[in-house]
């Protein structure tokens, strides 16, 4: 059955959202301020697997040009002379090889409930998801343009069920299955679209070694 969730989610209905400049929401019994936007962005396989042994699944199988549209999408900040933020657990952050780390061009912050300074390299470290939030709304708000979630699984789920901001979560649907540990949450379709298009992100099927994909991009119905 896992499967026939995100082709349920694909068939989502359009419907008009309006944005809002900044918007509060009761978070752990505190009020934390919200960015406008709440992106995250996840390579899927078909049961909604994401990861396997601490790698991607298709590891060492790399693909470029999905790796390619991930660096854009979460580097393109929409205003100049602002950097991207992009949130991560601990597990993802050791996921990135240490030559790659932190991800350039953005401010990279980790959440973990261990460590008691940020990973070397890293730039901040964040307790929980609202911490996190308000470092970005806050202290940062100056330099930040967007925000993007990177995973793994519960910071996935944080941003799904995060009232009080409008939510894109931008998917790599990859068409093969690879054995996985580590899956994206059900997804609710009710509070959910996919969107026809949107700029700067392919409708086309792509495939590299063997592997087809396509990208899609969801978004909150309700704030
Ligand atoms: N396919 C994709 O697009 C994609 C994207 C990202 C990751 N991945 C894969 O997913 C796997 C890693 O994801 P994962 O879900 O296992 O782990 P993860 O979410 O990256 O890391 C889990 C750790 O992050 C910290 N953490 C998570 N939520 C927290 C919160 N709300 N507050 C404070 N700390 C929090 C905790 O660290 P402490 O234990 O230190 O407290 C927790 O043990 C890897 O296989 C990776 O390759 C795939």
């Amino acid at each position: 059955m896992k499967p026939k969730r995100l082709v349920m989610f694909s068939e989502s209905l359009l419907a008009g959202v309006s944005a809002k400049p900044e918007s509060i929401v009761r978070s752990s019994s505190v009020l934390i301020a919200m960015p406008p936007v709440l992106n995250a962005i996840v390579a899927v396989c078909p049961d909604l697997g994401i990861g396997n042994n601490g790698n991607l699944p298709w590891h060492p199988v790399r693909l470029h040009n999905e790796f390619k549209h991930f660096r854009k999408m979460t580097t393109t900040s929409p205003v100049p002379g602002k950097q991207n933020v992009v949130i991560m657990g601990r597990k993802t952050w050791f996921s990135i090889p240490e030559k790659n780390r932190p991800l350039g061009n953005r401010i990279n912050i980790v959440l973990s409930r261990t460590c008691k300074t940020a990973p070397p390299g890293a730039h901040y470290l964040a307790a929980d998801f609202s911490s996190a939030l308000r470092l970005v709304n806050k202290e940062l708000a100056d330099q930040v343009g967007q925000v993007w979630i990177i995973g793994g699984s519960s910071l996935y789920k944080e941003m799904l069920e995060t009232p009080g901001t409008k939510r894109r979560l931008f998917v790599t649907q990859i068409l093969k299955q690879f054995e996985c540990d580590t899956f994206l949450p059900e997804i609710n379709v009710n509070k959910f679209q996919k969107l026809p298009e949107f700029p700067g992100v392919s409708k086309e099927l792509q495939e590299e070694n063997g592997i087809q994909y396509r990208f899609e991009v969801y978004e909150s119905t309700e704030q």
